[in-house]
């Protein structure tokens, strides 16, 4: 029956949302579908039935990572709940994890439009947001008073503006962001850094093992009660996407993000007359696949018994997202997936998932992370 309502529903979003969507612009559309699922998360009958369809309850999936609980490994990635609405109806969708932000110290606008598009051809999405977002003062009053049903992160990034030009500046506002949250009653479970926006006006980056020694330093030097993941960039070499990893494993951090939003506008995955459109911005969904699949295993041979890995990058269906557990990543999160199959593509990838570890014999998804053999 369950999966009878979840073929009806892809059928749906493919026939009937999905062209209906893509027919206005996709900032107004975001608009709209999260504000209506902020309004649904308040109404308990409706999110009780979504989740008799959708929430896939299977010790196969569960993990205990960095003392969370995590019923599934499939997360909303950050930049699709920026402003944190969704906390209260994303279990409901079959998510085992979210993540809000990227949040910085002063609320952002965003950078001047288009921000968002969508490259059909290449299954990807353009974004040009550079963390648009309310503030971290704003954010966490109007989660304040709220219980979560699934752990919730938050993504912290530093604030977009060409005034915070150097290092020390950069790092001050990044701490105080950190303070408010450390002091925040509101019971989120992990902090996101986010050292890998490819759409900033600041003037400086934390790529350098150097800059992102004393970024790391600063953020864990009055402890941290809750585990630190650093979301990685896309477009860095392996060496220097080790020389990142080194620095991180000698921190108390628990793990590492592959990948944010790829820039390379050559990538053979990008449909040149798609990219040809947009003048800035940078890529997700499938374009960003290959290289994210690619720093995952890296980053497991090297760092995979000392960091939790999350894979992040063109998961489309139940394989892509097993393909990264092989691979070595121990969480997966999409966006742009969601956006491209329809919201029942989480119960479909939990799913799927447990036919996948049953055909290879695992009993919980922990035993598959890693298990592709690669040179
Ligand atoms: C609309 C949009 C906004 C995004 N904003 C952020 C952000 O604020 N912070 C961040 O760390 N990543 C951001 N990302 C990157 C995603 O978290 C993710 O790394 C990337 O999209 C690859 O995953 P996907 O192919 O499943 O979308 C954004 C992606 C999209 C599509």
């Amino acid at each position: 029956m369950r999966e009878f309502v979840l073929k009806i529903s892809r059928y749906l979003y493919h026939q009937a949302a999905k062209p209906l969507f893509f027919l206005f612009d996709p900032e107004s559309v975001h608009n709209s579908i999260t504000s209506l699922g902020e309004f649904i998360g308040y109404i308990k009958p409706v999110t009780w039935l979504m989740k008799k369809v959708s929430l896939t309850d299977d010790p196969m999936l569960t993990q205990t990572i960095g003392g969370i609980r995590f019923e599934n490994p499939i997360g909303l990635a950050a930049g699709f709940d920026y402003e944190a609405k969704l906390t209260q109806v994303l279990p409901a969708v079959g998510f085992g994890f979210s993540t809000i932000g990227t949040i910085t110290n002063q609320s952002y606008g965003g950078n001047p439009k288009p921000r968002l598009g969508r490259l059909i051809k290449s299954r990807s999405l353009l974004v040009n947001k550079g963390f648009k977002n309310l503030g971290i003062r704003k954010t966490l009053n109007k989660l304040e008073g709220k219980h979560f049903a699934i752990p919730i992160g938050l993504s912290i990034g530093v604030t977009n503006t060409p005034s915070l030009a150097n290092q020390e500046d950069a790092l001050k506002d990044i701490i105080e962001t950190f303070e408010v949250a450390k002091n925040s009653t509101v019971p989120f479970s992990y902090y996101e850094m986010n050292i890998s926006c490819p759409n900033l006006r600041v003037g400086v980056d934390f790529y350098s093992p150097e800059h992102l020694e004393e970024l790391l330093i600063a953020v864990t030097k009055d402890k941290l009660s809750k585990p630190l993941f650093v979301k990685m960039p896309i477009d860095k070499s392996d060496e220097e996407a080790l020389g990142m990893l080194e620095v991180i494993a000698r921190h108390p951090v628990q793990g590492a993000i592959f990948s944010n939003l790829h820039k390379n506008k050559k990538d053979p995955a990008l449909h040149p007359s798609e990219a040809e459109l947009f003048p800035r911005g940078s890529f997700s969904g499938k374009p960003a696949e290959k290289r994210s699949n690619e720093l995952i295993s890296l980053a497991y041979k090297t760092y995979g018994g000392r960091l939790t890995i999350i894979g992040c990058g063109g998961v489309f269906s139940a394989e892509d997202a097993y393909k990264k557990i092989k691979l070595g990543a121990s969480l997966i999160q999409l966006i742009t997936g969601m956006i491209f199959e329809g919201p029942q593509l989480i119960a479909e990838i939990n799913l799927g998932l447990i036919k996948l570890l049953k055909q290879d014999g695992f009993d919980n998804i922990s035993q598959a992370v890693g298990s592709m053999k690669t040179n």
